[in-house]
């Protein structure tokens, strides 16, 4: 529902401005562009103030960010009135793309021309997957720990042409250890690597730059599936030198739910052909036999989008400018160092996630002897109302905590007891 505020702002706002002016409401254009919802910047000084821009329950304490990473006020209120101009002004909003493309590549290192907006990490992947020129027997590696939004789209070019997935087991000890691993598997069928920047299992963070190094070297298509990365550390694609990249809005960026950024690097993205094409994917054409794309990733979002997610996760995008992104990269990994040496001392416990100081961030993932990990969460989340993760891939049978914005060591005390308290009923 919209609150009075909002909506005496629209009245005085672009919305008012679009109903009464009737040649604006019957040109060509978008609604006058959105709303950033920082126009107010929020106060950000401190963790607690952070805390305070996020409607999300205080009933229970919330580790689940790499599941979904719920949007801010700020992000709602954008969304909201994105949603409310567009239905005053009957028109799509699709103006706005353009200056939110700008803010997400600068966010990723990037060219503005070189990324476009989709749905999820799911939807990138899978552009990747069908639109490179793969062939029967043509080999593409991925580690064993990915998510079913980073296999998958892999699992279906096997079945569907022929293509042949390898996979290696991530090392958990050493960055040296993955590229031995990948680079061992390499022949001459190779055409692509792909690795979760951040893997969502135990959130193993992978040396991304020197992969792209060395299957740049070799000719291979190097492929990020990046749905725990953005919005957790900061990333910079053409610092890392890989060809392309997929990431998802909703959840380290805390941007709407259904939102996602996939990045094509300039020189390779004639490489991926359409799988889905439309308004907005040609720059010219004329039936039946002529057609040229867009020179830019953008050929990918094809039809009629709804702006207003796109909206909230610029928003999103300002929000953790604002915060600023080194520092929630350091509040994460911080916390997850304090859980690491909290939950140490406890008994039985194993910690699935890397030490290695270059090799993790802001997950951290542990099991517990005799212990099997859907009684743990269900436990965690039902008695203790400490929303986390249970772990099932490939039998981890783990427990996964996400440190993000809205977190603070005071959540640490009521995870280490429960944790605490759980071992032990199951011991009496
Ligand atoms: C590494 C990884 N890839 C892909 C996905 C799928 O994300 P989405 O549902 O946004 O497509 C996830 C979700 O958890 C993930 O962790």
């Amino acid at each position: 529902m919209m609150n009075r505020k909002t909506f005496l702002k629209l009245l005085t706002g672009s919305a008012a401005a679009i109903s009464l002016n009737p040649l604006a409401a019957r040109g060509q254009g978008d609604p006058a562009p959105a709303r950033t919802g920082l126009a107010e910047p929020p106060d950000t000084s401190n963790w607690a103030r952070i805390r305070d821009l996020f409607p999300l329950t205080r009933e229970r304490v919330y580790f689940n960010t790499g599941g979904l990473g719920p949007p801010s006020g700020p992000v709602l209120d954008v969304l909201r009135e994105q949603t409310l101009d567009q239905a005053i002004s009957g028109e799509t909003g699709h103006g706005l793309f353009h200056r939110a493309h700008r803010t997400a590549a600068d966010y990723l290192g990037a060219e503005e021309e070189e990324v476009c907006f989709t749905r999820n990490a799911t939807e990138g992947n899978s552009i990747i997957a069908a639109g490179l020129d793969l062939r029967p027997d043509d080999e593409v590696i991925f580690e064993s720990h990915a998510h079913p939004g980073g296999s998958f789209p892999w699992l279906v070019q096997q079945k569907e042409n022929g293509i042949k997935v390898r996979i290696f087991e991530p090392d958990p000890n050493s960055p040296e250890g993955n590229l031995d691993r990948i680079f061992s598997m390499v022949n001459e069928r190779t055409r692509v690597i792909q690795v979760s920047h951040l893997t969502a299992p135990t959130g193993i963070l992978f040396d991304v730059a020197g992969i792209a190094r060395e299957a740049r070297r070799r000719g291979i298509w190097f492929h990020i599936d990046g749905a725990q990365s953005a919005g957790m550390i900061p990333v910079d694609l053409h610092r890392i030198g890989c060809d392309s990249y997929a990431t998802s809005g909703h959840k380290w960026m805390n941007g709407p739910q259904e939102t996602g950024i996939l990045y094509i690097a300039r020189e390779r993205m004639a490489e991926v052909a359409c799988s889905h094409a439309g308004a907005y994917s040609l720059s010219d054409y004329k039936l039946p036999d002529r057609m040229t794309y867009v020179p830019t990733t953008q050929r990918h979002e094809y039809g009629t989008r709804d702006a207003a997610p796109v909206a909230g996760l610029e928003t999103a995008i300002l929000l953790q400018n604002r915060i600023g992104r080194e520092r929630i990269a350091r509040h994460g990994k911080s916390l997850v160092d304090r859980t690491r040496s909290t939950l140490r001392e406890i008994d039985g416990l194993e910690i699935l996630t890397p030490d290695h100081p270059e090799m993790y961030n802001s997950i951290i993932s542990f099991r517990l002897e005799g212990l099997v990990s859907d009684d743990i969460a269900r436990m965690l989340t039902g008695d203790y109302h400490l929303r986390c993760r249970n772990v099932t891939e490939r039998g981890l049978n783990a427990i996964r905590i996400s440190w993000h914005v809205y977190n603070s060591e005071d959540d640490l005390e009521l995870l280490a007891s429960a944790v605490r308290s759980i071992q032990k009923q199951s011991r009496s």
